[in-house]
């Protein structure tokens, strides 16, 4: 996955951060935006979970990642795909590393305001991400107002691969469903409480992306809620993609943050390419085999040979 293109010299290298290869999900949508970009991804893996860890721990691990793809690999610019790292380590991060990092909350909450009618949103993420309120927070400065929910059992049915509604994997698809059901209908009581309407759910984590099509068909099954779906991870990709080009652009950005010679549109892939092979070098803390193997679900396409690294305890 390493391969060099002719258009990806002298291009930036973009650095993707998840505490594990959930954030695959992000690094996929960036490759549809910007294809042409070379890509260093390192997914924490060895302390995996960071959605049920403290503000403190969370934002150590996610600066030690954030250091290792800048000043070892040599990114330039840094897109945190957990949201749990951006929800509780942004500015950790940002004092961390001297390029400049995007993460998926403020993409995410931008994307529910531009869907969002009734300006009342749904929210699922991490116990973390929900305890930390940068979700609601973050809707509260577009006009929204946000309504939160912890669902830390997804991320493990995500990581078993209970995702798949497809003849053989219908019963554990089932459960997962189940599991979403509950989720949902507590998140829709709390919002009849307060008497708000959401049209918007926002999946504020980056495995349930992957539980896009069994979230759309519980909602459609509990009743015409006319709820839109929204996907921080192609929010974030959108975005990082808008930046890109503010940047070629010299009067429109700031000079500190104007660390690349093309913009978003010279990434683009054109008709010819259809056999292109993106530039991709992932990395892991731990399990880099069973990296290999999931990976490939949330990237869309396989992985490549994993490198293991070591960040410390
Ligand atoms: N990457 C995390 C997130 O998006 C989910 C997995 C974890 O808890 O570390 O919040």
């Amino acid at each position: 996955m390493s391969k060099t293109n002719k258009k990806n010299i002298g291009v930036p290298t973009i650095g993707v951060f998840d505490s594990g290869f959930g954030g695959l999900t992000v690094l996929r949508a960036l490759l549809k935006q910007m294809p042409h970009a070379r890509y260093a991804f390192l997914g924490d893996t060895a302390r995996l979970p960071y959605g049920s860890k403290s503000r403190r721990t969370i934002a150590k691990y996610a600066a030690e990642s954030a250091q290792f793809l800048v000043h070892e690999q040599g990114t330039e610019y840094l897109v945190i795909a957990c949201n749990t790292a951006s929800a509780l380590a942004l500015d950790a991060i940002q004092e961390a590393v001297p390029v400049p990092v995007l993460g998926v909350i403020e993409p995410g909450a931008q994307a529910a305001r531009a869907a969002s009618k009734t300006g009342d949103v749904l929210v699922i993420a991490t116990d973390a991400t929900v305890q930390s309120h940068a979700y609601s927070n973050a809707c509260r400065v577009l006009g929204l107002h946000g309504i939160e929910r912890a669902c830390p059992l997804l991320v493990p049915l995500v990581e078993e691969g209970w995702i798949a509604d497809s003849p053989g994997h219908s019963v554990t698809a089932e459960v997962t469903s189940q599991v979403i059901r509950i989720y949902l209908d507590q998140l829709q009581a709390d919002a009849k409480a307060e008497n708000l309407h959401p049209d918007t759910l926002v999946l504020g984590c980056t495995h349930y992306p992957l539980l896009r099509p069994l979230i759309e068909k519980v909602l459609i099954q509990s009743g015409p809620s006319g709820i839109r779906v929204i996907d921080s991870a192609e929010a974030t990709a959108a975005e990082a993609a808008r930046l890109f080009t503010l940047q070629n652009n010299p009067q429109r950005c700031h000079p500190e943050r104007s660390r690349f010679s093309g913009g978003a549109k010279d990434l683009l892939l054109t008709e010819a390419e259809s056999d292109f092979i993106p530039n991709i070098r992932c990395f892991a803390t731990d399990s880099v085999e069973k990296f290999e193997r999931l990976g490939s679900r949330f990237l869309g396409c396989p992985t490549g040979p994993v490198e293991l690294v070591d960040l410390g305890g």
